[in-house]
């Protein structure tokens, strides 16, 4: 028998690399979907934002072994229901983590107002089993919503439809009027997420499993967002193709709009004794390499039940965001860019200009094979520093360069290129004179 997670991974979002791109032919064979013709203006603002913050929250957190503790620790729900009278947040938390997102530059917020075990965050005329209604006692989804806002940060709401609580969220799959009543449960839930809370930017649904698009009614489901949120734009795990594709803890690019969503240790949830936090350096590099193909990073945190940040999260996202105040200019509103080829090296690109992400910052050179545009200017972005570089077919070739790297984790090369930078690849089959023969 097939495990929920196995399900989710398999069904929730394309796991496999290539899926993306068998996804985005799929849409182009796809009839026409909700919300096609106004898709460039909804996803303008996102797609220059390039980074958001993803924060799993819920009863969970109270026990901190992750999200799918239920699941996995095979928890009755009479004996998990419990939990949420230990479920009692610092006031304002939410105030606390959109400041962090800011500082981490940080353009958006998603977060999960209801994740696989049925608890809401948010007030529902429809469940009792929301925290306004138990320990908690606030609408924890209206202070998120004030809080992102009262930083300038856009809102995005994550929704499981996988529903663990709920009594037909299992039995819609084989009774259709269990079905029936569920999605309209689940329907009336994103009504009210779309309906209460002001402008929403975001909504992020989750785990299709167990039903079809057509057992959601996804399509109806999609044409309700727009009417209610006509700037709204929405995922693609309805197992509808939405507006962006999520590939999940890996950076695959896509042929159309994608967002890689990634957690900053092992764990979504919050996990007590997990420790394998990214450093910044690799938080700096995914989100390049994200940029660099067009895709956003919504990169996760996982709050303690009281709503405190774990220390070595906020560490992290603070250093990322000092690094990003000096090279901004070298992620937000940049172009996909078709420069590939270096070790010593990440690239981005705005328009004609080139921005290199030096990782391994090896003292006075640095070389750059196969730039088929011609480079006018160079310079530091961290200091404005010009840069010298002479330029032949094949390389392009820094000299004088500062012997110990000027930023830190990452220092990054602006290079104005007379046209859009491209690069030449199998340099020695391209004639490349060979070092033996010259
Ligand atoms: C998976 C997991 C879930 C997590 C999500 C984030 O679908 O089931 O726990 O919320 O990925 O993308």
């Amino acid at each position: 028998m097939i495990s929920r997670r196995e399900f989710s991974a398999a069904f929730g979002a394309p796991m496999l690399a290539g899926a993306g791109q068998a996804q985005s032919q799929q849409q182009e064979k796809l009839p026409p979907q909700p919300g096609d013709e106004t898709r460039e203006g909804r996803m303008k603002w996102w797609h220059d934002a390039k980074f958001g913050m993803f924060i799993h929250w819920g009863l969970y957190s109270v026990l901190g072994r992750r999200e799918w503790v239920l699941e996995q620790e095979a928890i009755p729900i009479s004996e998990y229901e419990q939990l949420a009278k230990r479920f009692t947040p610092q006031p304002n938390v939410a105030r606390q983590w959109a400041k962090l997102a800011k500082r981490a530059g940080q353009k958006y917020m998603v977060m999960t107002t209801k994740h696989h075990e049925g608890f809401c965050l948010f007030d529902s005329k429809l469940t009792d089993y929301c925290a306004p209604k138990q320990a908690c006692g606030r609408d924890l989804v209206r202070e998120y919503v004030e809080a992102a806002r009262a930083e300038g940060l856009r809102v995005g709401f994550y929704y499981s439809l996988m529903d663990w609580h709920h009594p037909d969220g299992e039995i819609c799959l084989k009774d259709e009027a269990a079905r029936k009543r569920f999605v309209a449960y689940i329907h009336g839930q994103v009504r009210e997420l779309l309906t209460n809370y002001g402008k929403i930017d975001i909504l992020w649904y989750d785990v299709a499993h167990p039903l079809t698009a057509e057992g959601w009614e996804s399509e109806r489901m999609n044409r309700m967002a727009f009417e209610l949120q006509p700037d709204i734009i929405v995922n693609n795990r309805n197992r509808l193709p939405g507006d962006f594709g999520t590939p999940e803890q890996r950076i695959t690019e896509e042929a159309r709009a994608w967002e890689s969503c990634m957690t900053l240790n092992g764990s979504w949830g919050y996990c007590r004794t997990d420790d394998d936090w990214k450093p910044a350096r690799t938080v700096i590099r995914n989100l390049a390499v994200c940029s660099r193909g067009g895709g956003n990073y919504l990169l996760n945190i996982g709050p303690r039940a009281d709503g405190s940040v774990p220390e070595p999260s906020v560490q992290i996202l603070n250093q990322v965001g000092a690094w990003l105040d000096r090279n901004g200019k070298s992620i937000y509103g940049t172009d996909r860019c078709r420069m590939r080829y270096s070790e010593m090296a990440g690239f981005t690109r705005r328009v004609n200009t080139l921005y290199l992400q030096v990782h391994y910052w090896d003292g006075e050179t640095l070389s750059i094979p196969g730039l088929e545009a011609k480079a006018l200017s160079a310079r530091l972005l961290a200091t404005g520093e010009k840069l010298t570089f002479k330029q032949d077919q094949f390389r392009l070739l820094f000299t004088g360069l500062p012997v110990t790297p000027p930023d830190d984790p990452v220092t990054v090369i602006e290079v104005e290129c007379d046209r859009e930078p491209t690069q030449m690849d199998r340099l020695l089959v391209r004639g490349r004179p060979h070092r033996r023969s010259v």
